[in-house]
């Protein structure tokens, strides 16, 4: 595959369920039995917390083969001080697309325009091994805290990255995972019986 037959842009409203059904294949069994991430985006898009101007696919010949979306939200910083901040996801690519180097290309895309934007960091949940390769390392090295967690547990699953140069270097403080993230299992089921049928499996490597 060509790079320059790749297209990074933003969503548009008619591309909605598309996406929806790209999320769902790339995450279903990924994580748990199915998944609730098509769900997310589908709330997501109407949450105050979106940032539309970071709503953004990636095309190849006309089909949408990866997506990325982020919220606003931010760390409660320790001198009581709220700092603001992005975080991310669902992130994903299609799974006959992936390990060919374009979740890095979406992921390298995305953070670009979030800094162009004015945003100073991005904190997320996600595997280092994917996300080191795009700058980002552990928030408990920067002071900064995954909130309801006691503070020696494993955050190895919590990231982030600097945007702006130095935005956390004063800052320690607690993450707070945006509102819209917690949604329930019973409507991302309700919400899944609208795409055709899927077998949940319970599989390794799945978390929980
Ligand atoms: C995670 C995902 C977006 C990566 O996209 P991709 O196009 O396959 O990734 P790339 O080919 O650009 O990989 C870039 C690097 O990250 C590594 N990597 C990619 N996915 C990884 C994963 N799940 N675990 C560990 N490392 C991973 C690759 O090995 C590669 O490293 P290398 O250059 O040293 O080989 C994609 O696999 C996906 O959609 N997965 C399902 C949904 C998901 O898990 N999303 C992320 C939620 S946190």
């Amino acid at each position: 595959m060509k790079e320059n037959d790749i297209i990074i842009r933003l969503e548009r409203e008619e591309d909605y369920r598309k996406t929806e059904e790209l999320v769902r294949n790339a995450f279903w069994n990924v994580y748990r039995p199915g998944c609730v991430e098509h769900w997310l985006i589908h709330v997501m898009r109407d949450d105050p917390s979106f940032v539309k101007e970071l709503d953004l696919v990636m095309e190849h010949k006309g089909s949408i083969i990866g997506q990325n979306a982020f919220a606003r939200t931010v760390i409660v910083s320790d001198d009581g001080s709220e700092v603001p901040v992005l975080t991310m996801g669902p992130v994903c690519i299609s799974p006959e697309y992936q390990k060919m180097g374009l979740g890095k290309i979406l992921l390298d895309a995305s953070l670009e325009k979030a800094a162009d934007l004015g945003y100073g960091a991005v904190l997320i949940e996600g595997n280092i091994e994917f996300y080191k390769h795009s700058g980002f390392g552990y928030s408990r090295d920067h002071g900064i805290r995954y909130h309801d967690m006691p503070e020696d547990s494993d955050q190895s699953f919590f990231l982030c990255r600097e945007l702006l140069p130095g935005y956390l270097d004063s800052v320690t403080g607690v993450y707070m995972t945006p509102e819209v993230y917690f949604v329930k299992d019973e409507d991302a089921d309700e919400f899944d019986k609208s795409f055709p049928e899927k077998e949940k499996l319970k599989l390794p490597g799945q978390l929980g």
